[in-house]
Order: C-alpha cells, then sequence, then structure tokens
C-alpha cells in the first residue's frame, strides 16, 4: 500500500496515533504528528522522519491556524487522520458530572469534527483527498461508558455525513472502529483497576487484544488509493468482539477445539 503526499495525524504523540505515523511514514507519506503533548510528538516525528506541531483540537482558532502553518510550511495536506482522543472510565450516569461528558465530547466529538473542516476546507478545493476518523466498538453497541459511547457514535455519523458531502469534490472520509487495543491510555485505565484485561481478551472472538500496527494497516488502506471508491463506512477492527455479544444469550463463547 502507498500513501503519497502529506498526511497529518491528530494526537500522534501516542498509541493508535503513533502507530499510525509509523504506518503512513512506511507506506511513503511526509508525516506531520499533532498533538496538544508537543514533546511527544517531536519524538514520533523525529522516529519517522516527519514534522511535530502543536495542536489542541478543542481549540477553534488553534486549529485553523495550525492547518493553514501546515499547508504553507509542510505542503498540501493529502491525508487526515483524526485520532486525537481521551478515553473514559465506566460508571453510572449519576457518577458522570456534566463537565466529564462535555469535556469527553469537546475532544472527541467536536474535536475530530473541527480537525476534519479545517483540514478538509483545502482538500475540497483542490478536490483531492482522504480523511480517516477513529471511532470506537464503543459507538457501536451500548457500554457503560456514558459520554464517551455517544461521541464515539457521533464520529461515525459525522463521518457518513462529511462523505456525502463531500464525496462529489472527490474527498474520501472513512473510520475505523479499534476494539480494544493495549494503549498507553487502555493500560493506565487497566493498572487502576477500570478494565480487567482478562475479560477484554475473553470476550473477542479470536480471544485477544487488538495490537496498534492493526489498527494503522487499516488506517494506511483506507487513506491510500486501493480504497479508492471507498467512503463513507466505518471498519471494525476488533479481534471480532462485535460478533461475540449475542452468544451471551447462549451460555457464551466456546472452548478453543469446540
Ligand atoms: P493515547 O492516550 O495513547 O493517545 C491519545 C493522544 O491524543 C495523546 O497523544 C494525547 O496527547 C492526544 N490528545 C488528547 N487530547 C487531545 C487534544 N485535545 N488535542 C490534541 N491532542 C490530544 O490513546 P489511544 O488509546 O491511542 O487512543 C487514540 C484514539 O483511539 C482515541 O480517539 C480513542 O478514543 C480511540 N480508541 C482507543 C481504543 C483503545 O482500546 N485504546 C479503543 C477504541 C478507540
Amino acid at each position: 500500500m502507498k500513501v503519497e503526499g502529506v498526511a497529518v495525524v491528530t494526537g500522534g504523540a501516542s498509541g493508535i496515533g503513533a502507530a499510525c505515523c509509523r504506518e503512513l511514514s512506511a507506506a511513503g507519506a511526509r508525516v506531520v504528528v499533532i498533538d496538544r503533548n508537543l514533546d511527544g510528538a517531536k519524538a514520533v516525528a523525529e522516529e519517522v522522519g516527519g514534522v511535530a506541531y502543536f495542536a489542541d483540537v478543542t481549540d477553534d482558532a488553534g486549529m485553523e491556524a495550525v492547518a493553514a502553518k501546515i499547508e504553507a510550511e509542510v505542503g498540501p495536506v493529502a491525508v487526515m487522520i483524526g485520532n486525537a482522543g481521551v478515553l473514559a472510565f465506566p460508571a453510572r450516569p449519576f457518577d458522570v458530572s456534566m463537565a466529564t461528558w462535555d469535556y469527553i465530547n469537546q475532544v472527541d466529538q467536536r474535536g475530530v469534527y473541527l480537525s476534519c473542516v479545517v483540514f478538509g476546507r483545502a482538500m475540497v478545493q483542490r478536490r483531492k483527498g482522504a480523511i480517516v476518523n477513529i471511532a470506537s466498538i464503543a459507538g457501536m453497541r451500548s457500554m457503560p461508558i456514558h459520554g464517551y459511547a455517544s461521541a464515539k457514535a457521533a464520529v461515525i455519523s459525522i463521518t457518513q455525513c462529511l462523505a456525502t458531502e463531500w464525496g462529489p469534490a472527490g474527498v474520501r472520509v472513512n473510520a475505523v472502529s479499534p476494539g480494544f487495543v493495549q494503549t498507553p491510555a487502555l493500560q493506565a485505565a487497566i493498572d487502576k483497576g477500570e478494565r480487567d484485561v482478562t475479560l477484554l481478551q475473553a470476550n473477542a472472538a479470536m480471544g485477544r487484544t487488538v495490537k496498534m500496527d492493526e489498527i494503522a494497516k487499516a488506517v494506511v488502506f483506507l487513506s491510500s488509493d486501493d480504497a479508492s471508491a471507498i467512503t463513507g463506512v466505518n471498519l471494525p477492527v476488533d479481534c471480532g468482539w462485535l460478533v461475540t455479544g449475542s452468544w451471551h444469550t447462549y451460555g457464551g463463547l466456546r472452548q478453543p477445539g469446540n
């Protein structure tokens, strides 16, 4: 798979974003890492021979400015990965403050939409571009992660709406929905006891969590011309977590070999 031109990754300093930077670079892209953690972004950029910029996806003016700066200083942006996000802990609705709910939605929902618009503008003008947003299996099933799950469902909707809006202008917009991936963010939740890694593994058909590069390879595919007729899709990369749920009504998943 080849990706030509400039590829911007939001939240590229860590986890899935950093893996996307590595795989996009390996596919031939000139990678731009943007993150509110500038030191982390610089380290990833150095590793992949790219460049780093500070960006906070909740800052409207800052995002407009960084998009213009990247276009002027690095070149026309061909690919944008809307990955920056924060995880949330499972809690009952009465225990989730509206300030927390708003913050999660500001980053995970509004931040993705804003990233699409500020980088999509020049793509639409040039009539060429590919956007891949990172949603989640949490946006596809109910989960006790109020605020986060609905924000991720919104990312899938945003992806479909912008794909329809910009399809005539030759800009493709797709989403990847990761299953459970042991990134620094998820590992921190496991370490704090907010997630049980045994359950994350056991409830996936393949009996394991997803590796970061497995998400990034799907992202590279959707960014590349190999996916030239694909827009508006949401591709789960989840080791088969989504297909298992209904089996619990029938006594749960079978053991290997049965
Ligand atoms: P991570 O915490 O390892 O990386 C997230 C990056 O986003 C960090 O570098 C952080 O500094 C950056 N970031 C956070 N808020 C930002 C903001 N306002 N502006 C700019 N940068 C910001 O997390 P991870 O796990 O790699 O998550 C990446 C994406 O994947 C998120 O959207 C997350 O919701 C999604 N995801 C993760 C899953 C998992 O199991 N780890 C599962 C499904 C989706």
